[in-house]
This record gives structure tokens, sequence and C-alpha cells, in this order.
């Protein structure tokens, strides 16, 4: 017996000692794990084509405020409840890294906590730990590592880790030496906008002309001249989708939201009743392709610009559905076989959408897209039957000419052709570019004209320019090295610079995944999964990351919301990559950091922000720079200023006259109040008040709503436990009890001159209608004129 069991002890500690890595037994239990759904459709036809235009349907909802302890609840919480496989692996993932020094496990564990994979909580504490050990593991030879490294040290993984910013260049340098082009990007836009580095333009050109020249390779010339290469892009600012990072109509930054479903034209617009006659008879089959097919006659025919829409969507993708060609052949090539004998007796807008179908199909024929191969006798059959159905009178051009031109050059070569349908879609803002991108091709190598000889529709360089413009990605290659062959004439390392950067950017399928990744993530509602993702994206000097990243940890607050509760680590990034997005001209991204200034009391910062977003032309800056002014915060008190720049507002935008004239009225009460105490009663001192924006200083109305706000705040980090919110006192003074109501002083007083206003205008009109004084409100006499009458009173009414 004893002998026995000593065998077995010996046995046992051999084991224990000789136990292998436990790595294939991971790989094997890792299938079982739950993976993550796939959020993103694979065709159109079952997407409701009804959605709210703006959000395009995609509902994200992000929490305003960050706690770490409630994630650090939740991260206990998983694993109070993992289940018994997830612990395993977790466990066998641990002593891979920790006692064999296995570099995948290193790495995977370190994904793990990135990203959230195989159901695991993120956690960004453990994410840089295994990272940091994985890249001690590889030597520093893994780019991959290297740059994400970089991110974390550039950021601070948001209060992680300390930011060090000279590390993290360090890592870049690495990484980019290694061949990474997401740290060469990185790299390069630091020196073209000194950013955590020495400005530095020639640096920055010579790497992004060299990852320019690098994706110009990737094609072939085929692809580069004649089937111009596809982008998906993600390009997208998070915001956009609820109309901007300001609210509705004072935004003066673009959206971004490019690839959202085909919007279905407003059937009561003018274009389309006038298509029709004048008569509305529009109405839709169910839901796209599949509901044409058995449906009666009527509902067949209005279904042509459902169907055309469906169809596009599929061919193009949308930032939640795949391209789908095969979808898209199966309806235009349905349509084409059901629909052809029957023009003849088609509405006008019916002929105008079958058009379409068949200009697309034979778009679709061309470039081999949905079918085994091109087949151009097809393709330039139907393009040219679209063109026919489509042109009914001058005003309609169709898109065919651009690849019927294409046919002509580059199958038949027969250039006097192509260039005549070429022509044909110049002048139209609607094309893609691809006609102004051949013609400049064209007209550069064609050198029997001198410089000035040709007419300016003839110049290669203005016709790029105008492709590039269009957003036609080869086109602003091309233009770039147009400029850098000194055909432009004297162009700037900065232009050029940025002409590059720009046709990176625009194949962010391929130097920028994470763009995607970060989209699907918000999609999946994990937001520090997201903002991990859309970090790499806005250190490669995307400025879209870069607003998303900081919208992510500080959403702007409504009007009448408090500002987001997040630490300060978080608050200062926010603020960082709002100041970034800024200096790459989104000026909302500047107010939004002028607000955050503001909101810590950085006065003078805040007007300097407020001071250049006004100069990019936002209105909401002006608007906060006469603010400033008026309450003399972070500059002199001037009345005269703020009045200045609260009628700046007006000359970009009449739908806040009401508004700016009220808000001016109140400044003039204030001046005259001023000046009958002689400047000793400073009423207005409510300058620590932070809820300026637009409300000016928080008024009864937004207690009232501050209700509403609490309720809608459902979503914060930290939504059970009140007790961690500083709550607000009200008590004290009756002044203190008013202002708990968000009535101030100044209002008070501001109530009182303007009822003065009205009483003494009131008198006035009344007496002098009596005694047949000649009054005149705002210019226009009371009552007709009478001649030689004298002493006249002018009343100047605001008009409000
Ligand atoms: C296209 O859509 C069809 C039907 O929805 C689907 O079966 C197919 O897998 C999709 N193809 C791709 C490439 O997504
Ligand atoms: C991350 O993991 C460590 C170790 O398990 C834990 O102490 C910490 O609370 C976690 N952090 C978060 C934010 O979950
Ligand atoms: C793992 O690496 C450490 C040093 O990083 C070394 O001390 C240890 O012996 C290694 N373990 C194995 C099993 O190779
Ligand atoms: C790591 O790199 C350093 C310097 O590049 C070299 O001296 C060292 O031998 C390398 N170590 C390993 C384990 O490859
Ligand atoms: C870095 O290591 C990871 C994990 O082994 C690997 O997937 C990745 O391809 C590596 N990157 C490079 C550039 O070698
Ligand atoms: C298009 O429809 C015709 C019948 O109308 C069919 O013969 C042909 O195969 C279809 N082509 C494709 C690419 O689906
Ligand atoms: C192209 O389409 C036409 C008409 O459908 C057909 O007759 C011809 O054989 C096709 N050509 C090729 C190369 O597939
Ligand atoms: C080009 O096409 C047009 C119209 O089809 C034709 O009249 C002309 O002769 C062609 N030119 C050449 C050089 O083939
Ligand atoms: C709220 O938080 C406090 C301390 O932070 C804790 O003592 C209390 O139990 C929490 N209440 C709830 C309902 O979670
Ligand atoms: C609010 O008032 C109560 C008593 O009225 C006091 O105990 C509490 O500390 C006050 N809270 C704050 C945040 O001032």
């Amino acid at each position: 017996m004893l002998v026995w069991g000593i065998l077995w002890l010996l046995l046992a500690s051999c084991m224990g000692h000789e136990a292998a890595d436990p790595w294939y037994t991971i790989e094997q239990n890792l299938k079982n794990l739950p993976k993550k759904p796939d959020p993103i459709l694979s065709s159109a036809q079952e997407i409701d084509p009804y959605l709210d235009p703006v959000s395009d349907g995609i509902k994200i909802s992000l929490p305003m405020d960050y706690y770490e302890r409630e994630q650090e609840r939740i991260y206990d919480k998983f694993w109070k409840g993992a289940s018994e496989l997830q612990q395993e692996v977790y466990a066998q993932l641990k002593t891979s890294s920790a006692e064999f020094n296995n570099s995948e496990a290193t790495y995977l564990l370190a994904q793990i906590h990135l990203i959230g994979e195989y159901g695991y909580p993120h956690n960004k504490t453990l994410a840089y730990y295994y990272l940091n050990r994985f890249n001690e593991m590889t030597n520093f030879t893994n780019a991959t590592v290297l740059f994400e490294l970089a991110v974390m040290h550039s950021t601070g993984l948001f209060g992680t880790i300390p930011i060090d910013s000279s590390k993290a260049l360090i890592y870049y340098h690495l990484a980019s030496g290694l061949g990474d082009v997401r740290a060469k990007m990185a790299l390069a836009y630091r020196y073209q906008n000194g950013v955590n580095a020495p400005r530095d333009c020639d640096k920055a050109l010579f790497l992004y002309s060299e990852i320019a020249q690098k994706l110009r390779s990737s094609y072939s010339d085929q692809e580069w001249d004649i089937v111009s290469p596809f982008l998906e892009s993600y390009d997208v600012r998070i915001c956009d989708f609820t109309g901007g990072l300001l609210s509705k109509g004072l935004s003066s930054t673009r959206l971004s939201t490019v690839r959202k479903r085909a919007l279905r034209p407003d059937i009561t617009s003018s274009v389309l009743t006038n298509l029709q006659g004048g008569r509305i008879i529009l109405q839709f089959g169910g839901g796209g392709g599949s509901g044409f097919v058995g449906g009666d006659d009527e509902e067949e025919e209005n279904g042509l610009m459902n169907i055309y829409y469906t169809a596009l969507d599929n061919y193009q993708g949308t930032y939640t559905q795949r391209r789908n060609m095969t979808v898209a052949m199966q309806l235009l090539n349905m349509t084409y076989a059901q629909f052809d004998n029957d023009i003849r007796y088609m509405a006008d807008l019916d002929r105008f959408f079958y058009g379409k179908c068949l200009g697309l199909l034979g778009h679709m024929y061309f470039r081999g897209e949905g079918v085994e191969m091109p087949n151009i006798t097809l393709a330039e059959q139907l393009l040219e039957r679209a063109i026919e159905i489509t042109e009914v009178s001058d005003n309609f051009r169709s898109a065919a000419h651009a690849d019927l031109g294409l046919i002509n050059q580059y199958i038949y070569g027969n250039l006097t052709e192509a260039i005549k349908h070429y022509n044909r879609m110049v002048d139209l803002a609607s094309s893609d570019g691809t006609a102004e991108f051949q013609l400049s091709k064209i007209y550069a190598g064609v050198n029997g004209h001198s410089g000035e000889e040709r007419l300016a529709v003839e110049d290669p360089l203005f016709l790029m320019r105008r492709a590039a413009h269009k957003g036609f990605t080869p086109a602003i290659y091309e233009l770039a090295s147009m400029a850098e062959k000194g055909i432009t004439g004297r162009v700037t390392c900065e232009e050029l610079t940025s002409i590059y950067k720009t046709f990176i950017e625009e194949n962010d399928e391929i130097v920028a995944p994470s763009l995607k990744e970060g989209f699907i993530a918000l999609l999946r509602q994990e937001t520090e999964v997201a903002l991990w993702e859309y970090a790499k994206a806005a250190e490669q000097g995307y400025e879209v990351a870069q607003t998303n990243v900081a919208y992510l940890l500080y959403q702007p607050p409504l009007q009448l919301q408090e500002p987001p509760i997040i630490p300060e680590a978080r608050r200062n990034m926010a603020l960082a990559y709002y100041t970034r997005s800024f200096m790459q001209s989104n000026a909302d991204a500047g107010v939004i950091a002028g607000d955050i200034y503001y909101e810590i009391g950085e006065y003078s910062r805040a007007v300097a922000l407020y001071q250049t977003a006004a100069m990019k032309i936002s209105v909401q800056a002006m608007w906060n720079l006469g603010y400033m002014y008026e309450h003399g915060l972070g500059v002199e008190q001037d009345f005269h200023l703020a009045k200045r720049h609260y009628e700046q507002v007006l000359e970009h935008n009449h739908k806040l006259y009401f508004g700016v004239r009220l808000t001016i009225l109140k400044l003039k009460a204030k001046s005259w109040f001023i000046w009958l105490t002689g400047g000793k009663v400073n009423y207005w001192k409510t300058s620590t008040d932070p809820h300026h924006v637009a409300s000016a200083s928080s008024s009864w109305f937004s207690r009232l709503l501050k209700t509403f706000r609490e309720a809608g705040r459902e979503n914060s980090g930290h939504p059970e436990n009140e007790s961690i919110r500083p709550d607000q006192n009200s008590s004290g003074s009756i002044l203190d009890t008013l202002q708990s109501w968000g009535v101030h002083a100044e209002d008070l007083i501001t109530i009182g001159f303007v009822l003065l206003f009205f009483i003494m205008s009131f008198a006035l009109r009344t007496v002098a209608l009596r005694r047949g004084w000649a009054v005149r409100v705002n210019g226009v006499p009371l009552q007709p004129q009478q001649q030689g009458q004298q002493g006249g009173v002018d009343i100047q009414f605001f008009a409000i």
C-alpha cells in the first residue's frame, strides 16, 4: 500500500512538472465559446423602406456618464456568473501565458480584454498588462502590437495608465520601421499638425506619399482606369446620425453620413409631381423585390421606384448592410425581363425609374458584378436603352453616359465618341466624377494644344480638380501626383500633404479597418470596445474618428442637460480629441471644446476657441462669444462687442431671429441699468452659472424639464445608485429660493424693463393719438404725417 502511495505521489508530481502547455486544448475549447453576433445585414430585403432618414434606423444609445466603479461591478458580476467553460479556458490561458511563456495565449488574453471576445468583459488594465508582456516576449518585433501599445501610451487608455507621449512616439517609430501602415499614418499626422511632435511637413509628405504610392500599386491599371475600385467606407461620425454635434441648425460641419440607404425621394417633391403631370399616384408594393412578383398590375408599375432604390442599396451597401450584388442583379434582371414590353404604357415617373434600373443593370454587366463575366455587348445595349428612355427632355441626363464613354474609349478605342459621352456628364452635379477624370487624362495626353489656347473645360488640371472634388478617389491621387510633378504651378507642401492624406483616408477599408469595427461595436452596444477601435483610427489622423472618440467620452449636453459626469482623465482626453478634430477644421468640435473649458472655468481658453470657431462661421461660437463679452468671462466686459457677436449670428442664421433679438434687448436693458446706477450694483453677477449655451442661464423652464432629463438619463453609466451623484441643496433666502427656480435677479430686472417699455409705449401711443403728435414706431408713422408738424417722437421697438 505504502509503495503504491509513494509511486502515485511521484507520478502525480512528475505530471505536475511536465504538464504540457494547454494551448492545444484552448484552441479546441474556444470553438465552443459564444461568438459575437454580426449586426451587418446580408441584403436589403428585410429593411423597412420608411425608416427615419436622418438616423437611417440606426439606434445607438450611449451612456452619458462613466463610473469606474460601475465597470468594476460589471467585471465582477461576469466572473460570478461565468460559465464553467469560460472559467476553464480563462484559467488555461493564464497558465499558458504565465508558465509557458506562450505568446499566442498572451496575445489572445490582451485581445479578450480589449474587445471583449468570447463573451468576456473588457478590462483595460489587464489588456495593457498582457499586451506589454507579449511585446517583451517577442522582443519588440511585432508591428501590430507596437502600434497598439503606442495608442495605449498616447491615450493612457482613458485613465488606465499614465499618458506618455514620448513613449508613444518611440513605439510609432518602431512599428513604422517594421512597415505598419497605421503607425506610418499616425506619425505623418503628428508631423503634419505638430501633435506631440515638432511640425515637419517634409517628413509628413514623405510618409503620406509613400503610403499613397503603395495603395496605388495595389490596384491594377485596369482597375484604376476602367473599373474604378469600390471602397466600403465607415468614415462616419456617430453624432451625425442624430443631426450633428450641435443641435439642428447650429452645426456648421457637413454631415458625414454619405452611405446611408438611398433616400426615397419625397413623392410630393416638385420634380416627381411634375413627372406625373401633377398627379401623385404613387404607392409602394410590399417591401421591395419580393413584393412585386405576383402583385396586381398597378402595384407592379408603382413599385419601380422602390425596386430601383432597393437594387441600389444592395449594389452599394449601406452602413448596416453589406453589398449584395447577387440580389441586385436578380432584381434588375427580373425587372428588365418583365417590363421591357410595357414602356409605351408606362407613366413618366415609372419610365424614369425604369431607365435608371436599366442604367444600373448595364453598369453591372459592364463591370461584371453579380454575373460571372462582364458582357460588354449586353451592357452597351442596356446603357443605350437607358439613355433613350431617361432622356425624354434635355433636363434629364442619364448616368449611363459615363459607362458608354468608358466602353467607347477603352474597348472600341473610339475617342471622339467617348468624349461626346463624357461631355454629357461633365456639368452634372450628381455625377461621380468618372467623366471628368477620364477627360482630364485624355486632354493631358493630347499635347497639340498649348496651355493658353485650351478652354477651361479642356484643362486637365481643372477637370481633375473637379473629379477629386466630387470625391472620385483615383482623381484625388492623380491630382496629388500632378501637383507633385509641378503641373499645377506652385503648390505648398501643406496642400500636397493634405491631398495625399485625403486619398489615403478614402481607402479606410484597407488602412483603417478599425473604423468599421468601431461602428459594429456601437451597433452591439459595446461603447468601451468602440472607444478602443475609434482611438486607433483617431491616432491615425481620421478627423471623424477623433470626433467619435471625444463624443464617446463626452457627449455635449443638450440645452437643458447637465454636463456628463466622467472622470477627469476621460474629460481631458475628450478635450484633446475635440481640439484635434477642430484643428482639422471641424468647427463644431471647437465649440464643444470651448464649452468644456468653460465648464471647468478656463474662460480665456474657451474664448480663444470660440473666436477661432467663429471665424470658421460657426453660429454657435458667435453666440457663445457674445455671451462671454456680455458677462466679461475671459475677456473684458464689453456690451458693444457682445451685441456685435449676437448680431453676427443673425447674418448667418435667420431662424434664430427671435432669440437673438430678445438677448440684445436684455443686453440693452442691462447696459441702461448700469448707466443708471453708475455701475455700482452688479446684479448680473451670475458668472459661475455653467449652463450658458443658447439658454444663457438656467430658467424656471429648465428646472421644470429637469425631471424629464433625469428620466432620459436611464442609460447613464450608473443608473441605480443615486447616492454617488452630488445632489443640490436648495434652501436659504428668498433670492436663493427664486434662484432654485432658476429666476435670477437679472431676469427679474429684465422683465421689469420690458414691461416698462410696453407700458411707456402704450401710454405714448394713446396720448399721441389724442393729442395728434407725430409718433413713429420703428420709423413708420402712426398716423398720416401732417405737414409742418414739429416735435415728433421717434420710438424704436425691437422687433421681437
Ligand atoms: C445576398 O443575399 C441573399 C439573400 O438575402 C443571401 O442568401 C446571400 O448569402 C447574400 N450574399 C452575400 C454575398 O451576402
Ligand atoms: C480589471 O481586472 C482586475 C484584476 O482582475 C480587477 O482588479 C479590476 O477591478 C478590473 N477592472 C475593471 C475596470 O473591471
Ligand atoms: C518565461 O520567461 C521568463 C523570463 O521572461 C523566464 O524566467 C522563464 O524561465 C520562462 N519560462 C519558460 C517555461 O520558458
Ligand atoms: C532582443 O533584441 C535585442 C536587441 O535587438 C537582442 O540583443 C536580444 O538578443 C534579443 N533577444 C531575443 C530573445 O531575441
Ligand atoms: C503580431 O502577433 C499577432 C499574434 O501572434 C499576429 O496575429 C500578428 O499577425 C502579428 N503581427 C505582425 C505584423 O507580425
Ligand atoms: C436574367 O433573366 C433571364 C431570363 O429573363 C435569364 O435567362 C438570365 O439567366 C438572367 N441573368 C442573370 C444574370 O440572372
Ligand atoms: C452577352 O449577352 C448577349 C445577350 O444576352 C448574349 O447573346 C451573349 O452571348 C452574351 N455574351 C457573352 C460573352 O456572354
Ligand atoms: C466612332 O463612333 C462614331 C459613332 O458610332 C462613328 O461615327 C465614328 O466613325 C467612330 N470613329 C472611329 C474612329 O471609329
Ligand atoms: C450606492 O452606493 C453606496 C456607496 O457608494 C453603497 O453603500 C450603497 O449600497 C449603494 N446602493 C445601491 C442601491 O446600490
Ligand atoms: C443638503 O442639506 C442637508 C441638510 O439640509 C445636509 O445634511 C447635506 O449635507 C446637504 N448636502 C449638500 C450636498 O450640501
